[in-house]
């Protein structure tokens, strides 16, 4: 390889991929998902999680999968309705489980990042209001005692809780998810729950394993003022972000609440909570002002010639803006200098993989620019290995480097996965990558 013409990452540099416990594991019948799968009209085309990618039977192929390609790191969750089933019993033989699979990352060379709460939980947490409910921040507390002492040997970074504010929006504002409400005033108080739930871990964790990497994942959207000269979708854009970003991260920097998640007061258990931030990148988001106070006062919108993904006006996963990789980097630089980054999400919704390859080129070189910038950028995880249950959207988004027919259980590579192996194993991209993926590419507009 000839380095000098090609954009190469620093040494040590992780490459992975993300996924979540319920999206693969198949057969988690005693969460809140599961149960929410069941209810007609909640997920699209009625789609249930079922099998998943069977990875609580065998995650060790696709292990094989990730080492084949070269990766040396993968981030994964932990289920916490399979440890913890009824409150305060904990289930031995599932931590062993968990236990195996970290044994069988590391001997396939891949260094496991650990995430605690990825948008699931036991189904006796919600009869008793789950997040709502201010016991949760102590039941959270137990449980990930439980869970680091029986893992700490095998794993030392871990990641809290997944988007937390992905979590409120999309279960007590917008209501697609568990438990399905909007009802602001509710919505704050589950924020002030998850900060301290989360702050709880962090000391936690420490506590048991002094030199363990804690952080969260924050799913950064970048919303952006659809008419930049537009005063009033600059006001909307900017209260978005807010919300949505600002009040979290700061708060765990400097342990203010602020309003409208609680009144201004500084809590010393939440400041200087994270050892890294985690960004989810997928998108941006155009914001046109709306007069209606329920959509917060802004509807995303989506510029006639911009060019969308499978997820088309859908909005969640669709604009295709690598330099946002790039923005977002610097912006959680500026905010906390020398912070270590991970980017603990980025990928796209794209069947047919027209989009993927130059998306991956494209993003990684951005976050490249990042480093150049000075950014501490430690490590990349892909959005994700194998086509998995996507939430709300089921099985209609597919954002695997490789196919799943989940009736099958067949898997089958995407052209993507041999250009992200040959990404990671060169640990750089270099001008032919870039040559062969951004000069030809096709282009997918709306
Ligand atoms: C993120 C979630 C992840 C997955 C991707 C596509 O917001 O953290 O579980 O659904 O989106």
């Amino acid at each position: 390889m000839d380095r000098s013409s090609s954009f190469t990452f620093p040494d040590g540099f992780l490459w992975g991929t993300a996924t979540a416990s319920h999206q693969v594991e198949g057969e988690n019948r005693n969460n809140q998902w599961w149960a929410f799968e069941q209810q007609p009209g909640a997920i699209w085309y009625g789609d249930r999680s079922d099998a998943a990618c069977n990875w609580w039977r065998n995650a060790e192929e696709d292990f094989d999968r990730m080492a084949e390609l070269g990766l040396n790191a993968h981030r994964l969750s932990v289920e916490w309705s399979r440890i913890e089933p009824e409150p305060g019993q904990f289930d031995h033989t599932a931590l062993d489980r968990y236990r195996q699979m970290l044994d069988g990352l590391r001997s396939r060379g891949i260094q496991p990042m650990v995430t605690l709460h990825h948008f699931s939980e036991p189904l006796w947490l919600t009869r008793i209001r789950g997040w709502e409910n201010g016991a949760s921040v102590a039941f959270f507390r137990r449980y990930v005692e439980e869970t680091v002492r029986a893992l700490a040997d095998l794993c030392d970074c871990w990641v809290t809780i997944n988007e937390p504010m992905v979590l409120v929006a999309q279960g007590w504002f917008l209501g697609n998810w568990p438990p399905a409400k909007s009802n602001f005033i509710q919505a704050m108080g589950v924020v002030r729950n998850l900060l301290n739930a989360h702050a709880e871990a962090y000391h936690a964790i420490h506590a048991i394993q002094p030199a363990a990497k804690v952080g969260y994942a924050a799913h950064v959207r970048l919303f952006r003022p659809m008419r930049p000269d537009s005063q009033l979708d600059r006001y909307a854009a900017g209260l978005k972000r807010w919300l949505f970003e600002h009040v979290w991260v700061a708060a765990t920097s400097d342990g203010l609440l602020r309003p409208p998640v609680g009144r201004l007061q500084r809590d010393r258990r939440i400041a200087n909570s994270y050892d890294f931030i985690g960004i989810n990148y997928y998108t941006r988001d155009s914001v046109r002002f709306t007069p209606n106070p329920l959509a917060l006062f802004g509807r995303e919108s989506f510029p006639a010639t911009g060019e969308l993904s499978d997820a088309g006006r859908h909005g969640a996963f669709s604009h295709f803006d690598p330099e946002g990789m790039h923005q977002v980097c610097c912006e959680v630089n500026n905010f906390h200098p020398g912070v270590p980054i991970y980017i603990t999400e980025n990928g796209v919704p794209d069947r047919e993989d027209r989009f993927r390859p130059r998306w991956l080129v494209a993003h990684l070189q951005q976050l490249h620019r990042a480093i150049e910038d000075g950014c501490n950028v430690r490590g990349y995880y892909h959005w994700t290995l194998v086509d998995n249950f996507e939430w709300a959207e089921g099985w209609g988004l597919r954002f695997g480097l490789y196919a799943l027919d989940p009736k099958t259980q067949i898997r089958t590579p995407r052209p993507s996965a041999h250009l992200y192996g040959e990404i990671a194993r060169a640990n750089a991209i270099t001008q032919q990558m870039i040559a062969t993926n951004l000069n030809n590419a096709q282009t997918i507009s709306s």
